[in-house]
């Protein structure tokens, strides 16, 4: 029988990879590149160079050798259209049409897809769009186009509903909609580290690319699941896989295209379930039957999903229309089936009818990359070592080098990959970095890929997965306090008068006041008679000084926080305490301090759209309102800060004071009787309830889960507790 003829597109490991798995299933291979591959060079039937996205020249080349099947390696040929193209001469694809391609290309497209097809796995999401903002009639199908500004994604929204949703997911990643090169996604805690940060950034996306998507943080392992799907129902699972992406040793450095992956001998990997990867597999299924539904055309090609096992159960980050670059080669060299016939069935649609079988091994695949890498690749001559000659006993696949005077030479991205096939993943790990350890040059690689000490490393990261992290956990000397405060300050009192009564739970370090005048705030007094630390920035005066009377100015208000957390640092802080504190609190402190208030009104009533009606809302006037809406008692609230105005989670809510009003009253008798209650109620409430809630705080019996969700003695309180 005569060899199949089989184009192969692009020039990197991967395609190495794809190349000898073709060759090894009986493929004459006529190879199609962007830099001359020098081991893809080697075994082709012929090759071509010319750059990625030329459709042109690809399908001039594959028709000129009567090639029957094309194999599109990288994502930019396939965003480009050239499996259209390659179609419309006749030959059939591996690699789905540009309109499909947009799994990849458009995260927003994947994101609405698996949401309008209920498909499970789905983290809150929405997507923003650039242009005709304010439009509210939410579209979904086809590729926006940035260019013309007729993008079809919805819902359009202003800056102003981008923030809401921020402040909602408190966590989250921003992602452009387009082809980023995997630079895009910046995730919160990461990359960005406050709303206004998020903000900016999404405004820079909205320039350059159709729309944004935010979405919520999730936390977990990640792993790759590449799926060849024919799009007529038939689907090949490789075996899972996880990829490395920061550039250092213990997972730390740039983000970088990937410096090493691994897979098991079970086809799982230690941190994984058979349940979990079946879980990733009836996403792909259903997310391969939901776009065939949606665009009306079958997807021929990889399916690579970007999963993550989290706590509440396996999610779905991203697609890629490709094989990825390593974790193809981990799983094509396992292949026991004829590759031609795996890619013949895929681009005909009958892989249902074969049966594919893959060798029970692990896999370690290392790469070698340029010194300085990825930020500042260093380029220069390299020598690989050889099976012949070096005795190395792993497989090695070229990436971006060049082979000029007979040497190899590195250019600024990867270089060359080590893949170690062996019954254990410590063994496969042992024949990779032997290899990778005798590249000579200017290059590294991560020893650590593949060791039992970073995959082990992994499963205890899932075992703590949805555990609950304690919002202070005690120590063997107090927990440290900073008291915030603008007025008279009563509060503070009260917890100093408490810290004597208990002086080995908690120590009140610091006061700092945002008010200079001494005739409203007692704060260097209190600070003096308890020889506490004390310090002072006038709010005002610092809005004055740059210009800017309105205190809404929130980036005024970080630099000002900024500031204060310098002070917080210095006085190594565990927690701050609002004490009637007259400002918002923004990202510099509250992202890094646990910050408590006690708030002077029951914060769990709701108004009729379910927001908390006494937010806001300020000492007698709560009273007021309290009366006003009938209310037969009342009470004060604790509850953690975040940058809305009494919002964020609760924590003690105080006994009850009785509302005994027998009549209406109203002018100044209403003021008058207002004053009294609340008087009665910081005895009752405030002064009680807040001494309390740092009581508890220091003793470690608040934690928060993954969620944000408060818990007491390991009890959930969504709303609170009541003390008794
Ligand atoms: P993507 O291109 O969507 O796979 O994103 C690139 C990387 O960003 C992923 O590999 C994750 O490490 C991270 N990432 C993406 N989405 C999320 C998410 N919702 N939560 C946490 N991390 C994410
Ligand atoms: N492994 C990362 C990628 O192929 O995108």
């Amino acid at each position: 029988m005569e060899n199949t003829k089989i184009l192969l597109v692009g020039s990197g490991a991967r395609e190495h990879a794809l190349a000898d798995a073709l060759i090894a299933g009986g493929a004459e291979l006529y190879a199609y590149m962007q830099l001359l591959n020098p081991g893809i060079k080697k075994i082709a039937k012929k090759f071509a160079v010319g750059k990625a996205d030329d459709t042109v020249a690809a399908v001039k080349f594959a028709k000129d050798n009567s090639v029957e099947i094309a194999m599109i390696g990288p994502e930019a040929p396939l965003a480009a259209g050239m499996a259209d193209e390659l179609e419309k001469a006749g030959i059939k694809c591996v690699g789905p049409a540009k309109k499909l391609a947009q799994l990849e290309t458009s995260k927003g497209f994947t994101r609405q897809l698996t949401k309008k097809y209920g498909i499970e796995g789905c983290p809150d999401f929405r997507v923003f769009n650039s242009s005709n903002k304010g439009s509210s009639t939410p579209q979904f199908g086809e590729r926006p186009n940035a260019q013309s500004g007729t993008s079809r994604f919805a819902p359009l929204s202003t800056l102003g509903e981008i923030e809401a949703y921020l402040k909602k997911l408190g966590e989250y990643v921003v992602k452009p909609d387009g082809l980023t090169g995997g630079k895009g996604v910046k995730v919160y805690g990461e990359h960005i580290h406050s709303v206004a940060e998020a903000l900016d950034y999404c405004n820079e996306i909205l320039q350059s690319h159709s729309a944004a998507v935010v979405e919520e943080k999730l936390e977990g392992e990640e792993f790759s699941l590449q799926t060849l799907t024919d799009g007529n129902g038939g689907f090949l699972h490789f075996p899972v896989v996880q990829d490395h992406k920061r550039a250092f040793y213990g997972d730390v450095g740039s983000n970088t295209g990937g410096m090493g992956s691994y897979s098991d001998s079970n086809f799982l990997l230690p941190f994984l379930t058979s349940e979990d990867v079946d879980a990733a597999k009836k996403i792909t299924e259903k997310v391969a039957a939901a776009i065939k539904k949606e665009l009306g055309t079958a997807y021929r090609g990889v399916m690579y999903g970007g999963f993550m096992k989290t706590a509440s159960g396996i999610k779905l980050l991203e697609y890629n229309a490709r094989f990825g670059d390593p974790e193809a080669m981990n799983v094509l060299p396992l292949l026991k089936t004829s590759f031609v016939d795996v890619c013949k069935a895929t681009a005909e649609g009958k892989l249902s009818g074969l049966k594919v079988e893959f060798e029970n091994k692990a896999t370690v695949c290392k790469y070698v990359v340029p010194e300085g890498y990825p930020d500042n690749p260093k380029t220069g001559k390299i020598i690989v070592p050889s099976v012949e000659k070096d005795c190395i006993k792993a497989l090695t696949y070229y990436a971006a080098v060049e082979e000029k005077e007979g040497g190899i030479y590195t250019t600024k991205s990867r270089a060359v990959a080590f893949v170690g096939v062996a019954d254990t993943i410590q063994k496969a790990e042992a024949i990779a970095e032997e290899a990778a350890a005798k590249v000579q040059g200017q290059v590294f690689h991560r020893k650590d890929i593949g060791t039992h000490q970073l995959v082990q490393k992994r499963v205890e990261h899932v075992k703590q997965l949805g555990k609950l992290k304690p919002l202070y956990s005690p120590r063997n000397e107090p927990m440290r306090i900073a008291a915030f405060m603008s007025g008279t300050g009563s509060i503070v009192r009260k917890i100093l008068e408490f810290q004597k009564r208990q002086p080995s739970l908690f120590k009140v370090e610091m006061i700092f006041t945002d008010t200079a005048d001494e005739n409203v705030c007692n704060a260097r007094k209190i600070a003096e008679e308890h020889k506490v630390a004390y310090y002072r920035s006038d709010i005002k005066e610092y809005y004055k000084k740059r210009g800017c009377s309105d205190r809404k100015d929130m980036k005024i208000r970080q630099e000002y926080d900024a500031e204060t957390a310098k002070l917080l640092k210095m006085h190594k802080v565990d927690a701050v305490a609002l004490c009637g504190y007259m400002s918002i609190v923004t990202s510099p402190v509250i992202g890094n301090w646990l910050t408590v208030n006690v708030h002077p009104a029951d914060l769990r009533t709701k108004d009729s759209r379910g927001q908390r009606l006494y937010a806001g809302c300020m000492g007698p006037e709560c009273v007021k309102k309290a009366i006003t809406n009938g209310d037969k008692e009342i009470r004060a609230t604790t509850h953690i800060v975040n940058e809305k105005v009494d919002a964020g989670k609760l924590l003690l809510v105080s006994k009850a004071v009785k509302l005994d009003i027998g009549r209406s009253y109203s002018g100044e008798e209403l003021e008058k009787i207002a004053h009294e209650y609340q008087q009665k109620l910081k005895e009752e409430g405030d002064w009680k309830v807040y001494p309390e809630t740092i009581r508890m705080l220091a003793e470690g019996r608040f934690a928060a889960d993954g969620k944000g969700t408060v818990y007491l003695d390991g009890k959930k309180i969504p709303e609170g507790q009541e003390t008794t």
